[in-house]
C-alpha cells in the first residue's frame, strides 16, 4: 500500500517507520525542514530505542521516505499525526488537524482514505467529515488511534493488544485491514466501530490507566500511615486478573505528553456534555498535589530546605525516553528550587531537554558527581541504571547518606547495610 503520514513527530515517525517495516511504501511529511534534513540522514529527533535502526533500514530499502511536501500524485491512505496540545480550558487544540486535512483533501483525490491518528475528542472525525463534505470533497475520514508507549513504541506497534478502527463504510475497513494485514496475520485482534466510539476508546484507555496510577499512589499514602507495603499490595491485588498487574506502580505521579493532556480533555468533554466526570476530576487533582506531597516527604526528614543541596536522579517523565513533558521530576525540582535548594541532576537521556526548562539547575554527567556534598539523594525516574549504582561510592561523596526512592527501585536492604537512611514510597 502507498501511505503518507502528515506530521513526523513521535506518533507519525514511529507508525510511519513501522508500516514501512511491514512492507508498505511510506512518505513521512513534516513542515520542519531541519527535521526532514536530519531524517534523511537517519538522525532521529527523539530518543526511542531501536527506532534509528528501523528508520535507517526502511530508508535504505526505499520503503520509507521523508519530505516537507506531498511528493506523489496518489496514495491509498493519508494518516494525520499532528499535535493536539491542550488549550487553557483543557480542551484539545485541533487547529493543526484542521489545517492538515484541508491540505490533504485539496491535494489527493477522493479515493484516498484520510485516517486520523492523532488523539482527538469524540466527534472530531464526524466534524472533519462534515467540513470536507460541505467543501465538496468526497474523502472518507476514519479514526485509528494509537496506543504506543514512549520507550516501548516499536514493541507496542509490532505486538498490539488491539488495533482500533472507527470507520464509515466497508471500503474504509477494507483499506484499513490491508494496511494492518501483517499484524492480523499474526493473530492480533481489532475492534471496528463508529468513529465516535473509536475516538472515545483512546481517551478512556488513557483515563483508566491514569486512574489506576492515582489509585495506587493514594493507597501508597495510606500504606505509609498504617505500616503496610504498597509493592506487595500491588502484587496482591494485581494477581486478581480482574484488576491486572499493569499500571499499579506507585511513584511521584504520572506525567508525559499524553495522560495529563488527555484526561484534561476528557474532563472538558464531560463538562460540556453536562456529564460531570467526578472520578476523573479526582484523578486530576490527586496527580497535581502529588508533586508537593513528594517535597513534603523530603521536608519531614531534612527540615528547612533552604540552603540544602540535593542530588536528583532522573528528570524524564519515565525511563526509556528523553521526554520531559509534564514530568513530575521537573515539577518537583522546580518546587525544591523555589525553596532555595541547590540541585544537581543526573539523567541518562533527559538533561539536554530539561536544561532548557530548568536553566538555573546544574546537570551533571554521573550520579556520583551529582551526589558530591549533597544532603540527600532523590530518585525521580525509574532508569534501570540507577539500580546498578555503586552505592558505597555514592555514600562516600554524600554529606548525608539519605535516599528518597520515589520510584521504589533501589534495594533498601542493600543501601541500609551500607549505612543509608532509606525512604521509599508506600512502605
Ligand atoms: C501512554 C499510554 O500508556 C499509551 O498506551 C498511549 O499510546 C500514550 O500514552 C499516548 O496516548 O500516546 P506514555 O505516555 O508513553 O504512554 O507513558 P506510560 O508508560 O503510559 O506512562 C505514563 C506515566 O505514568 C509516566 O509518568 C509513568 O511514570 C507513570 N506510571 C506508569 C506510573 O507512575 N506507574 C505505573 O504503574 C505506570
Amino acid at each position: 500500500m502507498r501511505i503518507v503520514f502528515v506530521g513526523s513527530g513521535y506518533v507519525g515517525l514511529v507508525s510511519g517507520a513501522m508500516l514501512a517495516h511491514l512492507g508498505h511504501f511510506v512518505w513521512c511529511i513534516d513542515k520542519d525542514q531541519q527535521k526532514i534534513d536530519n531524517l534523511h540522514k537517519s538522525i532521529i529527533p527523539i530518543y526511542e530505542p531501536d527506532l534509528e535502526r528501523y528508520v535507517s533500514d526502511s530508508t535504505k530499502s526505499g520503503n520509507l521516505r521523508f519530505s516537507t511536501k506531498f511528493e506523489e500524485e496518489s496514495c491509498d491512505a493519508v494518516f494525520i499525526a499532528v499535535g493536539t496540545p491542550s488549550l487553557d480550558s483543557g480542551a484539545a487544540d485541533l487547529s493543526q488537524i484542521y489545517n492538515a486535512i484541508l491540505e490533504v483533501a485539496d491535494y489527493y483525490s477522493s479515493d484516498t482514505l484520510i485516517v486520523i491518528k492523532s488523539t482527538v475528542p469524540p466527534g472530531t472525525c464526524k466534524e472533519l467529515q462534515q467540513l470536507l463534505n460541505e467543501k465538496g470533497y468526497g474523502h472518507s475520514v476514519v479514526s485509528n488511534p494509537e496506543f504506543l508507549r514512549e520507550g516501548n513504541a516499536i514493541y507496542d506497534f509490532l505486538n498490539p493488544d488491539r488495533i482500533v478502527f472507527g470507520y464509515n463504510n466497508d471500503r474504509d475497513l477494507e483499506i484499513l485491514h490491508k494496511i494492518y494485514k501483517p499484524l492480523f496475520d499474526k493473530g492480533y485482534p481489532s475492534v471496528s466501530t463508529n468513529t465516535n466510539t473509536s475516538e472515545m476508546i483512546k481517551y478512556s484507555s488513557n483515563a483508566f490507566l491514569a486512574t489506576k496510577i492515582a489509585f495506587i499512589n493514594e493507597m501508597a499514602n495510606l500504606c505509609e500511615s498504617i505500616g503496610a507495603d504498597v509493592e506487595t499490595l500491588s502484587e496482591g491485588i494485581g494477581l486478581d486478573h480482574r484488576i491486572g498487574k499493569a499500571f499499579l506502580k506507585a511513584g511521584p505521579g504520572f506525567g508525559g505528553s499524553c495522560f495529563p493532556k488527555d484526561i484534561m480533555a476528557l474532563s472538558h468533554i464531560a463538562k460540556i456534555n453536562k456529564c460531570e466526570f467526578n472520578v476523573l476530576n479526582a484523578v486530576i487533582y490527586a496527580n497535581q498535589i502529588r508533586r508537593q506531597h513528594m517535597v513534603d516527604k523530603i521536608k519531614r526528614v531534612l527540615g528547612d530546605l533552604s540552603n540544602k543541596q540535593i542530588c536528583v536522579l532522573g528528570i524524564t517523565f519515565k525511563a526509556g525516553t528523553d521526554d520531559i513533558r509534564s514530568s513530575p521530576a521537573v515539577d518537583i525540582v522546580k518546587i525544591l528550587s523555589e525553596l532555595g535548594v541547590k540541585i544537581f541532576v543526573y539523567d541518562p537521556e533527559g538533561s539536554a531537554n530539561a536544561s532548557r526548562v530548568l536553566p538555573t539547575i546544574n546537570f551533571v554527567d554521573s550520579p556520583y558527581e551529582a551526589a558530591i556534598d549533597a544532603d540527600c539523594v532523590v530518585v525521580l525516574t525509574e532508569w534501570e541504571e540507577f539500580t546498578k549504582i555503586n552505592f558505597q561510592k555514592l555514600y562516600n561523596v554524600l554529606k548525608n547518606p539519605i535516599i528518597f526512592d520515589f520510584r521504589n527501585i533501589i534495594s533498601s536492604n542493600h543501601v541500609k547495610e551500607i549505612g543509608f537512611e532509606y525512604y521509599g514510597i508506600g512502605r
